[in-house]
């Protein structure tokens, strides 16, 4: 009985549907206004009538092949166009393509209808999703049912972009929607199919799909299916697996194994709920339950959705091989420079050390204690003469050889070295004209020329202006 909208009734029969009723459909409750009888031996698609209240009523025996589905109009297929034609499908045994817009004032529900079939001693429906083409904006998301809001029954969910990665899904389950955003147009081919415990999917770049058992989520099988298995190939080689178990009930002494067909990569011995992991394999990726014997018949089983999402990709073992070299290529170089470092350094500080043997004979020459030296050689850098307080006649060059010239110059102040000495010996260092020698280059050589220089100057004493 709707209280408000339009009351829409579809039958649906099943395949190997052996029933003896007639069904009767009256548009009371009171078995009054009779609208409609129909009976299994007739194979139809499916019915609709259009109504404000419906009572069925069948004079035999019905085995449980028959669907009826009930819908509001307005409730179910609210933003879609067309909504008392096309936006219920029904999927037979022969394939169907249907185009399903949803409007701009909100998203569309598409719900396809599928018909029973006796599988493994049990009723069951089962939908292959041949493919699916989406145009429009954001997603779409294919779920159990019509309108749930429950996780555990999204199936997948599709762009524009990612639609045609989708294809030869099988989904156990009566009702199986496709929410369309507004604006957009889904096209989806499909059909029923038989019950088809592996599955093989074999793709080149893209392969995405889910894995589901038969008696997901009503728990209304035994764990007979155990057996069941899907195994993917990758064509192009190489490639990343996103595997989401959305949920999985796993009994004791089963378990839910992923391997690459040579070695178990993962194996789950627990229920597990939402649960995300990326695997990387050449080719190969299989996962299953194993079945242990002892358990068949324990209990009632809830089974699993897995969802998975491959991308063929470039075998990384090459790049980490490139990655490596890289690492020990710039290993190396560090090495080196360090080396190279260490070696400078150590030229400095021998050099340094040369400087003050040099500068310590020198010292010495000036009859300097040594202890006076050691205080010198630790303030060394107050032996360098401002820059400022010196003035080089340059126009006025004293003499001039082939790595140096000489020019007269002109100290202002007090000389390092009688600041630090105060000695006698040092006190003409203040205020006085100098001799400057400005080496054409500064290397080692000239450093020690410039300190045999100095000796032999000072074996001659002090002249006046040097
Ligand atoms: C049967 O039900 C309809 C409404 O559902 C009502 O109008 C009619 O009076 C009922 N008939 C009898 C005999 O009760
Ligand atoms: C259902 O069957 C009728 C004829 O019985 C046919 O005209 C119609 O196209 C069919 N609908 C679908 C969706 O296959
Ligand atoms: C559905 O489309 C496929 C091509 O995608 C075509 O081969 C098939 O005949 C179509 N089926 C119907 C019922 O239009
Ligand atoms: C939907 O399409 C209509 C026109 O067809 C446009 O005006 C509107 O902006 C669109 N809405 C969205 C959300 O894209
Ligand atoms: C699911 O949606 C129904 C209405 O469609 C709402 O009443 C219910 O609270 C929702 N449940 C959750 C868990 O969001
Ligand atoms: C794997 O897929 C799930 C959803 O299906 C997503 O949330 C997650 O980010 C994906 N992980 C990776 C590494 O792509
Ligand atoms: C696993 O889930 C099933 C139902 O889905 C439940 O009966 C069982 O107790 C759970 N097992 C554990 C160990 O929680
Ligand atoms: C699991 O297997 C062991 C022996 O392999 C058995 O003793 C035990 O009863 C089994 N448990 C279940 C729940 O079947």
């Amino acid at each position: 009985m709707a209280t408000h909208g339009t009351l829409e009734l579809f039958l649906a029969f099943g395949f190997n549907s052996v029933d003896l009723a007639t069904y009767y459909v009256y548009e009371s409750n009171n078995l009054t206004n009779y609208i409609y009888s129909t009976d299994s031996t007739i194979i139809t698609n499916l019915t609709w009538f259009t109504t404000k209240s419906l009572t069925i009523f069948s004079n035999g025996n019905i085995d449980g092949t028959t669907q009826w589905v009930a819908r509001i109009v307005e409730d179910h297929a609210a933003n879609c166009y067309d909504p008392m034609s096309s936006n219920l499908g029904y999927a037979y045994s022969q394939q169907i393509n249907q185009t399903i817009r949803a409007t701009s004032t909100g998203s569309c529900t598409f719900t396809i209808v599928v018909s029973v079939q006796l599988t493994n001693g049990n009723y069951h429906s089962i939908l292959d999703i041949i493919n699916v083409n989406y145009k429009g904006d954001s997603n779409v998301r294919a779920i159990m049912g019509y309108q749930n809001n429950d996780s555990k029954l999204e199936l997948f969910e599709f762009t524009e972009q990612t639609a045609m990665r989708w294809n030869k899904i099988i989904v156990y389950g009566n009702l199986v929607s496709f929410i369309i955003p507004r604006n957009g147009t889904l096209k989806v081919s499909y059909q029923s199919a038989s019950y088809t415990p592996k599955l093989s999917p074999v793709f080149q770049e893209y392969g995405s799909g889910i894995f589901m058992s038969i008696n997901y989520p009503d728990g209304d099988d035994v764990v007979n299916e155990l057996g069941i298995e899907l195994s993917l190939t990758c064509t192009m080689g190489y490639a990343s697996y996103n595997i989401t178990i959305i949920y999985a009930d796993i009994p004791s002494n089963t378990s839910l194994q992923v391997s690459n067909g040579n070695i178990i990569l993962d194996e789950f011995d627990q229920n597990v709920t939402f649960l995300s992991k990326v695997y990387y394999t050449d080719q190969y990726l299989s996962i299953q339950f194993v079945d242990s014997p002892s358990y068949i018949d324990q209990r009632f089983w809830d089974g699993f959705l897995i969802r998975y999402e491959a991308v063929h990709m470039e075998k990384p073992t090459t790049k980490s091989t490139n990655f490596v070299w890289l690492i020990i290529l710039c290993s190396v170089i560090v090495f080196i420079l360090m080396i190279a470092a260490i070696v400078y350094l150590i030229y400095r500080m021998k050099h340094r050390e040369k400087y003050f043997e040099q500068l310590y004979d020198t010292l010495k020459d000036m009859h300097l204690s040594k202890d006076d030296i050691e205080a010198l050689r630790t303030k060394s850098d107050e032996f360098l003469i401002d820059e400022k307080l010196l003035h080089i006649y340059f126009n006025n060059p004293l003499g001039q050889g082939s790595t140096s010239s000489v020019y007269k110059g002109h100290l202002e102040g007090t000389s390092p070295l009688h600041r630090v000495m105060k000695s006698i010996g040092t006190q003409c260092f203040v205020d006085c004209d100098v001799a400057v020698k400005v080496p054409g280059n500064f290397g080692q050589n000239e450093v020690q020329n410039l300190f045999q220089e100095i000796k032999a100057i000072k074996k001659i004493e002090y002249h006046n202006n040097v």
